[in-house]
């Protein structure tokens, strides 16, 4: 099998902490794929069960004991109640609907001494439960999980801790087009439904009848950026108001389809790297019945019984994250290309990089390179937007800044978001409910 340079698998794989990350390896990493992906595409009969051309090469062996996500016990499922918060976040709606006992000393102490609840029943945590939780039930490493803790906290919530749910400044709920963006997989447009947080039968079963032997049934990532390419067309197709941009659009929405089969695949010592079937695609969706009655449940997903998270020496880092953009991008293209409807459906126009970025990225460069220009666009963003000091939001732009750093990437000065005012969905904060555009079509 003809595959991706060793030594850039290896500094993945050692990758936890981005700033460990040494400059080059990125680069190495998309030369590795610019080379060799297209031939390891159509060189191969065994696709790799993650999908084709999708790191890892070898994944580590798989060790039950360690990757057993316990679903008993303090860590029950319990149903959300009415005052408990859930969002368009799957995974995050997960991890809260364990059960949490605030009733006993006993279960308090054990609590707070092992660290070990997932996240607070009521869907509000802080940025360090988020940083845990995400890390010990799925496998996600400290710098992704710290990037996307700090930045709901920063941008969506109090600076401390924000809700999976809420509106603007309360949590990502009303995190519209800075966090939540449109033509997720299964989560509603804001502007098509009036909600974002409303899973859309039509669009899931367009997904699970992309693999329709459930013997076999694998959602990896070669069915997932398949089925992101059809998103795209859909929401251009239907939301008036569809907007695409540099960070929610070129990073944020990449990672809405690959966290469902890098985080939700269960794995085992046959299938080390994860098979993401039916019954296990449900249980995290919260959708149950048969084939052809799907039903969802507002905020019941399930950690399915059973179910084995990544391996350790395996954690989803943002630079893993990164690797799986630019293999995206090569089957999927339009998803690095940023634009929106003008008002009406299939009035998708392209934005020029130039014009937003005031000079610093041509359209051919972003082609290039749109992991630099969708980070550095997001860093200049955040300064030139939030209203939020340079101290405040450190945490974030060291972060982003880091990544930058060992790209290379070209910095934007100053972005110009007047631009965006020919985009009549853009807006920074909104959510969880919004106007319905007029000639949306819902389906
Ligand atoms: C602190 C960590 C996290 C934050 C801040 C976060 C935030 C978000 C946001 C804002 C969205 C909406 C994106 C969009 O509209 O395209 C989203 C979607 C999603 N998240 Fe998370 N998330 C986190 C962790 C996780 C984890 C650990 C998983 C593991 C399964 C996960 C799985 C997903 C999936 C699959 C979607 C797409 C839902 C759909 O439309 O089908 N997330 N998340
Ligand atoms: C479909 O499922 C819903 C919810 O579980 C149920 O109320 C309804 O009766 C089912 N419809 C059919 C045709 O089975
Ligand atoms: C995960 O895989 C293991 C090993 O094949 C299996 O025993 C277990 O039932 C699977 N869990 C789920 C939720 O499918
Ligand atoms: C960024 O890198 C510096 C130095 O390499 C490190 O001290 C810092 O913790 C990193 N910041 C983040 C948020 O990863
Ligand atoms: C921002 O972009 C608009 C075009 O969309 C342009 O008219 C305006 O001059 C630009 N502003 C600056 C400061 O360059």
């Amino acid at each position: 099998m003809k595959t991706f340079t060793t030594s850039a698998l290896g500094v993945v794989l050692l990758a936890s902490n981005v700033a460990a990350f040494p400059a080059a390896a990125l680069d190495a990493l998309s030369a590795s794929f610019a080379k060799e992906g297209a031939n390891t595409k159509r060189a191969t009969s065994v696709v790799a069960p993650q999908g084709t051309g999708y790191l890892p090469l070898v994944p580590p062996p798989f060790d039950a004991a360690a990757q057993y996500v316990s679903n008993k016990g303090q860590y029950a499922f319990v149903a959300p109640g009415p005052g408990d918060a859930r969002g368009m976040c799957p995974g995050l709606n997960a991890m809260a609907n364990q059960f949490v006992s605030w009733r006993s000393i006993t279960m308090r102490l054990t609590i707070l001494i092992q660290c070990s609840n997932y996240l607070p029943h009521n869907g509000v945590a802080t940025i360090s439960q988020f940083i845990s939780a995400t890390n010990k039930v799925f496998g996600m490493a400290f710098d992704l999980g710290g990037f996307l803790a700090f930045f709901g906290a920063i941008v969506d919530g109090d600076g401390a801790g924000w809700s999976i749910d809420g509106g603007p400044h309360v949590g990502i709920g009303g995190s519209h087009n800075d966090y939540d963006s449109d033509s997720s997989p299964f989560m509603s447009d804001l502007n098509q439904y009036g909600s974002n947080k409303e899973l859309v039968i039509s669009q899931f079963k367009t997904f699970y009848d992309m693999q329709p032997d459930a013997a076999t049934a694998n959602y990896n990532l070669d069915v997932l950026t398949a089925f992101s390419g059809k998103r795209y067309t859909e929401s251009i197709n239907k939301n008036p108001y569809f907007f695409y941009g540099p960070f929610p659009g070129i990073l944020v929405s990449q990672a809405a389809f690959t966290f469902k089969y890098r985080f939700m695949a269960n794995k085992s010592a046959e299938y080390p790297e994860g098979i993401l079937n039916k019954d296990v695609l449900k249980s995290f969706s919260s959708v149950s019945g048969p084939d052809n009655n799907l039903t969802w449940t507002p905020g019941h997903e399930r950690i399915p019984d059973n179910w084995y998270k990544r391996n350790d020496a395996d954690q989803y880092s943002i630079p893993y994250f990164f690797a799986d953009v630019v293999r995206i991008g090569q089957t999927q293209p339009e998803r690095l290309v940023i634009g929106c409807n003008h008002g009406a459906v299939n009035t998708f126009n392209a934005i020029d990089p130039a014009t937003i970025s005031n000079g610093a990225y041509t359209a051919g460069q972003v082609a290039a390179s749109p992991l630099c220009f969708a980070t550095e666009f997001a860093l200049a963003e955040l300064i030139g937007t939030t209203g939020l000091s340079a101290a405040q939001l450190a945490p974030l732009t060291s972060s982003l800044q880091n990544v930058t750093k060992s790209m290379n990437c070209q910095s934007i000065g100053s972005v110009n978001m007047s631009a965006l005012t020919a985009c009549p969905g853009f807006s920074f904060y909104g959510g969880p409910t919004g106007p319905i555009a007029p000639g949306a079509i819902q389906s």
